[in-house]
Formats: structure tokens, C-alpha cells, sequence
């Protein structure tokens, strides 16, 4: 019998590199400071880590603005350092995922470089999307950039380029040859030098449809696409449901032609991971049909409240919806794109909902110095860094908080991280969230990770769909209590503020809570906790 492809219900550590671990002190983290800590990522019981980008870039978007998709940026190392990780990280028997970003490249690209040295209608402009402005001299169209303002920059000879993120990162035209053909180079780039799959940047994002039309409502669909606000949930779907540059049929047909390359690599069994954030949900099956994907990002956890209802719907959708496409889902708390689970749901509460995610089927995904419990970085509006702040002048605050370095040892910042001076500050209260701390306390988040990860391999990776057994709409639900049992697991989570007893046979192996009384067939399951149970 084949054994179970390793991505399917993989653990898989996403690093940041600028903020893991700094090799030579100038404050911020590198390739080679990664590879000296992979012994650490290895003993949280991972399968793989997931390396944002460490491409050669002017960093004007943490490195997503790509000048040289096929080489390594000084400030991470080189092609050696990165060859080196690789190596490491196989000896230790961990998968490496690279990011690929195809929907932009920086403007620092030598192709967008040649583009502006050359006349309007040339190759070279072809390859991303140049137009003419409209007859009044404004932007071809009113399309409002995904960081803020228009979403269309005026270049010396008048004509406009598109970019849906900063102005730095122009998007690539994907419907020229050259751009597909480039891509496969460096997905081949890549994979030749090692790596086991990627994670695919804006995958939703690389055909565009009607750019010559205005939206009818560019506003309404710029604060429909943004997370941080509150809207009218019925009137946000009917605008993300046809976005004119989100989820064409088009970027199906690339996916395609990329899985070929990755069953080319036969046995190394190369995955991918599509980063498509699309509406209504069912569109997100379509990025991993058989022939095209290997997983979907499912970002409903990244801003569910604690909330039986709602995870229950949320969960039980993922599950149902790529079941009709034979795959399983993704679960992800957190990523560098988002408020840290901690800061957003609160401590007891993230580590019962981590604890219920690691159960599910499918792969779960941990963002670096999630299983610290690490809050987000308390910044100043002067560290800032991210172009979504500084585009929209401080409306939105951006995702620097969750991008600060990761506190390794000692009482003081930057808490082992570099010898430097850290790229973003790091407080004074983290003393009690570094690694070395964590490790020496039995009820930390570490620890809970870890015993949670090793336990999940050991009784739940492979055992199948699960039975809801406490839930709205199964068992006699007690407010705010979710239950199912997978393989020979029941798992509670107990989101209210009381406890409750639950009339279960077998042995509790491990809770969120930390203080669990030996097997009784009723125990108490702890407010605002998630118990494992083994019969
Ligand atoms: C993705 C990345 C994000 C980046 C954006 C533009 O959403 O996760 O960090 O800013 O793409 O590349
Ligand atoms: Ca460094």
C-alpha cells in the first residue's frame, strides 16, 4: 500500500527570515541564522517549514517585491547559505517550501527597468500592464491599490502601469509568454536546488479581466477586500463576488501547466499551496483540483471570533467543501499578514483553539513564535514599516506587529535574536515568552505545542474524517461547547467561561489548560480549554 503523500496532513512552520535569527548582528534575521535553529524548529514535531520570501529585493514589501526571483538578497545571505538551509533541513528530515510571487515583480526588476527605457506598445512593456491614460489624462481605470490609493502609477512619457499592491510592485502581464515562461524557470530554479514545493503568492490574482472599465464601486470593493473593516456582511460578499482582478477562470489554466512541472519531479513528491483569498467560499476548491494544486490557504481561522457557532460553521465548511474535490483543508491561526491569534482571540483562548485545529484533517500551518504564545509587537507609528501604512498615512496600521523578531534567551531585547540592534523593537515584557523560558516551564505554549504535535502524529495524522458530537446542529449542545471524535480521539473545547462535566470512557492525554485529574469516565472539561481524550 502507498503511504500517504508527507504534505497531506502536514505540520508546517512558516519563517519570516528577516525576523527568525540573526547570524552576524546587523538586527535582522538571515539564512544562516535559520539553519543554526532548525535543530529547534525540528524539536516542535513539524514536518516542514515555509520560508517567506529571501529574494534579492529593495524590501519595500518585507521582500514580496521580488528584483530577482532565482538569487538570494545580501541581507539574507547568498544561493550557498540558501543550498546550505536546504541541506540542513533535510538531513533533520524537514520539508522546505519556497514562495513564489507571480503576480509582481519590484520595479527594480531589470525587466520593468527595460520597460520604462522603452517606448509604449514595445516587448518590454508588454510584459506587464501599460496603458494610455484616459482622454482627461486620469489612470485608465479607478481600480484603488489593495495598500491604498489608486491602484495605477504615471511613468515619464505619460502612459500607467498597474499595481494592485505598492507602487514598487508592478503586476506582471501573465497573458505574455515571456512572464510564463520565466515563472517555470524559477519554479525549476527552485526545485533543482532542493526545495519540496511552494507557497504561491496571490495565486487568485495574476489574470485581470476588463481593465478597461471603471468599477462601479471602487470604494465599497477596497474596504470589502481589507479585513480590519467592519462591514455589512451581505453586501461585502455581493462585491467580492466578481472582483475584475481576483479569481478568473484564466488562473486555472496556469496552475495546470505548473502541476505538470511538479509531477515531473516524480517522487520528491513536490506540493503547493495556493494563497487565494476568493468569495463565494466553494471558489477555493477549484485551486486544488486534481489537476492543479496540492492545498488551499483557508483564512477563516485568521479572523474568526471565539465563538461556538461560528467555528463550527467555518470548520465544518472547510471540511464539506474540499471533500467534493477529494482534498483536505488547511488550518492557520496566524501568518505575517495578520494580528497574532494571541493578541487577537486572547492567551487561553489561542491555546484551546490551537489544540482543536491540530485534530482536524488536513495540514496545519503555525506561524513562527505562534507556539510561544507571542503576542503582537507593541509599536510606535515611527517604527512602522509596511507600505499599507505609509500608503494609506496611518490608516491603516499594517502588519509590522506580527513581524517583529522572535525573543530566543535572556531577560533583556533583543532576547538573543541578534547581537544588533533588531529591525523592529522588541518589548521588555517578552523576557517571559522567550524559548529558553518556555522550555524550562511545563505549562507553557511550547510545551503545549509540543506535546500536542507529538501526539497528533502519533493518534490522529491519517485517521480519517471526524464525527461532530457537541455542536449546534448535533448532540445537545451546551452553550459554547464543540465536540467530535476522529480515530480514537475525542477532542472537547470548552469555550465558555464555566466548566463542564462530559460523561466520556478513556484516558485524558492532554489539555490547553494544563491541569487535567486523571481517567474518570465524567470529567470536567475547564472553561475556555480543549481536552484530548484516548478509548
Ligand atoms: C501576499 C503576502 C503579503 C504581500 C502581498 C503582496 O498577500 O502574503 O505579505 O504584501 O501578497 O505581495
Ligand atoms: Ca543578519
Amino acid at each position: 500500500m502507498k503511504s500517504m503523500p508527507w504534505w497531506k496532513e502536514a505540520v508546517i512552520y512558516q519563517i519570516y527570515p528577516r525576523s527568525f535569527y540573526d547570524s552576524n548582528g546587523d538586527g535582522e534575521g538571515d539564512l544562516q541564522g535559520i539553519t543554526s535553529r532548525l535543530e529547534y524548529v525540528k524539536s516542535l514535531g513539524v514536518d516542514a517549514i515555509w520560508l517567506s520570501p529571501f529574494y534579492t529585493s529593495p524590501n519595500k514589501d518585507g521582500g514580496y517585491d521580488v528584483a530577482n526571483p532565482r538569487d538570494v538578497d545580501p541581507r539574507f545571505g547568498d544561493l550557498s547559505d540558501a543550498k546550505a538551509l536546504i541541506k540542513r533541513a533535510h538531513d533533520l528530515n524537514l520539508r522546505v517550501i519556497a514562495d513564489i510571487v507571480p503576480n509582481h515583480f519590484s520595479d527594480q526588476h531589470e525587466w520593468f527597468q527595460s520597460a520604462l527605457q522603452s517606448q509604449p506598445g514595445s516587448a518590454e512593456r508588454n510584459r506587464f500592464h501599460f496603458y494610455d491614460a484616459k482622454a482627461d489624462g486620469t489612470p485608465p481605470n479607478n481600480w484603488i491599490s489593495l495598500f491604498g490609493g489608486p491602484s495605477w502609477t504615471q511613468v515619464a512619457d505619460g502612459q500607467y502601469y498597474l499595481h494592485l499592491f505598492d507602487s514598487s510592485q508592478p503586476d506582471l502581464n501573465w497573458e505574455n509568454a515571456d512572464v510564463n515562461a520565466d515563472f517555470e524557470e524559477t519554479l525549476r530554479f527552485w526545485l533543482d536546488l532542493g526545495v519540496d514545493g511552494f507557497r504561491i503568492d496571490v495565486a487568485h490574482g495574476l489574470v485581470k479581466e476588463e481593465i478597461g472599465k471603471d468599477h462601479p464601486d471602487p470604494t465599497g470593493l477596497s474596504n470589502a477586500l481589507r479585513l480590519d473593516v467592519d462591514m455589512d456582511t451581505a453586501l461585502r460578499n455581493s462585491l467580492l463576488e466578481s472582483v475584475p482582478y481576483f479569481d478568473r477562470q484564466g488562473v486555472h489554466e496556469i496552475y495546470r501547466r505548473w502541476r505538470k512541472i511538479f509531477d515531473s519531479y516524480g517522487d520528491r513528491e513536490v506540493m503547493a499551496v495556493a494563497e487565494a483569498w476568493v468569495h463565494p467560499p466553494i471558489n477555493a476548491t477549484r485551486y486544488v483540483r486534481s489537476d492543479e494544486l496540492h492545498q488551499v490557504f483557508n483564512f477563516d481561522l485568521l479572523t474568526a471570533p471565539f465563538e461556538s457557532a461560528f467555528l463550527y460553521d467555518v470548520i465544518s465548511r472547510s471540511i464539506e467543501l474540499n471533500a467534493t474535490v477529494n482534498a483536505l483543508p488547511t488550518w492557520a491561526l496566524s501568518n505575517h499578514d495578520s494580528p497574532r491569534v494571541a493578541s487577537r482571540i486572547g492567551d487561553h483562548q489561542s491555546r484551546a483553539l490551537a489544540l482543536f485545529v491540530f485534530a482536524l484533517p488536513g495540514s496545519a500551518y503555525i506561524f513562527a513564535g505562534q507556539e510561544l504564545g507571542l503576542p503582537d509587537g507593541e509599536l510606535e507609528n515611527s517604527d512602522r514599516q509596511d507600505p499599507s501604512f505609509i500608503r494609506s498615512n496611518g490608516e491603516i496600521k499594517g502588519r509590522d506587529g506580527a513581524r517583529v523578531p522572535l525573543p530566543w534567551s535572556g531577560d533583556v531585547p533583543p532576547f538573543g535574536f541578534s547581537t544588533g540592534k533588531p529591525w523592529l523593537p522588541m518589548q521588555q515584557s517578552w523576557s517571559a515568552f522567550t524559548v529558553e523560558i518556555e522550555k524550562s516551564d511545563p505549562s507553557s505554549v511550547l510545551n503545549l505545542y509540543t506535546a500536542a504535535l507529538a501526539l497528533r502524529a502519533q493518534h490522529l495524522t491519517g485517521a480519517g474524517v471526524i464525527a461532530w458530537l457537541e455542536s449546534p446542529s448535533h448532540g445537545a449542545m451546551r452553550e459554547g461547547l464543540l465536540a467530535f471524535r476522529r480515530g480514537s480521539i475525542t477532542v472537547y473545547m470548552n469555550l465558555s467561561g464555566q466548566d463542564y462535566a462530559v460523561e466520556v470512557e478513556g484516558q485524558t492525554i492532554i489539555t490547553s489548560s494544563g491541569d487535567f485529574t486523571a481517567s474518570h469516565i465524567v470529567r470536567v472539561v475547564p472553561a475556555c480549554s480543549t481536552m484530548w481524550i484516548l478509548n
